[in-house]
């Protein structure tokens, strides 16, 4: 390895949005062409909850599949107060439920049948522990009167910790973390907590919403916080700490659900999430520990192996597309139009 090209397993992506119809055809060969597996966000219209769905999603996703790509999609069940310890025991021993995701109800895109109080969905959680699967969390509290840039800091004070006292033996991943008070509880807690982090929290703080104007593509859920939160993120998930791994949480928007009066949250990370992520482990002189980050810890948490093929990123210029047209309308990628100093080798 010089410090101009970087060889390593395939890279897996533990937390997109594929959507669904004409979005899923047209944003899937992005992430497939970089990750050998992915996690699949189960926060559709309506929201996959029995294995039935699962399946049947999981189907459209292979069919949408370009020939020639190898990319295997982890499918999740969407945790309501109402899932069935049963139903999600069953969606996992069929390796059709990878994890179960829990969105607090109205956090974000798509969430509005997600959990109201966590003590109801106890039954489900405690069935998890019992076969060690993963609970994927969404990690903000939806409480109005809560400042919006403290709802992952106060989530992991109000909820998190308490259902780690609760429940130590449960696996669950922190999904895309934007704080320090984040990194720094998940790097103290115990073996099973883990955290993912995005390519673009890595890269922008809170300023990009405002730069020159309103930025609408810059705006996800967790919102991107302040400049120390930023450095906080690039230090955990540089680290070489194995509790910390790849997940882009790319979750696509036609412009026009963005660019209007409340836009819909979400970055469309995927077309340069994989170069993103290995200039910031260049520039933070942590080349050596990229495929801990991208290829080995998120397997490692999963109970799964690694890849066994490698791909290659060297320093080699080019530029992010402007928009990605789609059947229902384009799409505007993270840093669209910039130039990206890493690429990933055909
Ligand atoms: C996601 C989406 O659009 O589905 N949006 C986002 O801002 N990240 C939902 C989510 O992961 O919060
Ligand atoms: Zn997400």
């Amino acid at each position: 390895m010089s410090s101009d090209t970087v060889t390593l397993r395939r890279p897996d992506d533990w937390h997109v949005h594929l959507r669904d119809g004409a979005l899923l055809q047209a944003v899937l060969p992005f992430t497939a062409r970089a990750f050998a597996r992915a996690i699949i966000m189960p926060n559709l219209v309506p929201p996959v909850t029995s294995v039935a769905a699962a399946e049947a999603y999981r189907g459209r996703i292979l069919a949408a599949l370009p020939p020639g790509l190898d990319f295997t999609p982890l499918t999740t069940a969407y945790l309501t107060d109402d899932s069935d310890p049963a139903e999600i025991e069953r969606g996992f021993r069929a390796g059709i439920f990878a994890a179960v995701k829990l969105y607090p109800a109205h956090a974000t895109t798509n969430s509005a049948q997600g959990v109201t109080d966590i003590a109801r969905t106890y039954r489900v959680l405690e069935r998890m522990a019992a076969l060690g699967m993963p609970l994927l969390v969404h990690g903000e509290v939806t409480d109005p009167d809560i400042d919006v840039f403290d709802r992952e800091a106060v989530f992991i004070e109000r909820v998190l910790a308490p259902l780690i006292r609760r429940l130590p033996q449960l696996k669950i991943v922190l999904e895309h973390i934007t704080t320090k008070e984040a990194a720094d509880f998940v790097a103290a807690a115990g073996e099973t907590l883990a955290a993912t982090v995005t390519a673009h929290h890595l890269l922008i703080n809170r300023n990009a919403l405002f730069a020159g104007g309103l930025r609408p593509h810059m705006y996800c859920l967790p919102v991107a916080k302040r400049e120390t939160h930023r450095l906080a993120l690039r230090r955990a998930a540089t680290s070489g700490n194995a509790k910390f791994f790849l997940g882009t949480d790319t979750a696509p928007h036609p412009i026009a659900d963005k660019e209007r009066d409340c836009g819909c949250a979400g970055i469309f990370a995927a077309p340069a999430a994989l170069e993103i992520y290995a200039q910031v482990f260049a520039e933070e002189k942590a080349l050596d520990r990229f495929e801990a980050f991208a290829s080995l810890n998120g397997p490692r948490f999963y109970g799964m192996p690694a890849n066994e093929r490698r791909i290659t990123l060297a320093r080699r210029p080019w530029r992010v597309p402007a928009t990605v047209p789609t059947a229902a309308g384009p799409l505007r990628p993270f840093l669209a139009g910039e130039e990206i100093a890493w690429r990933l080798l055909p």
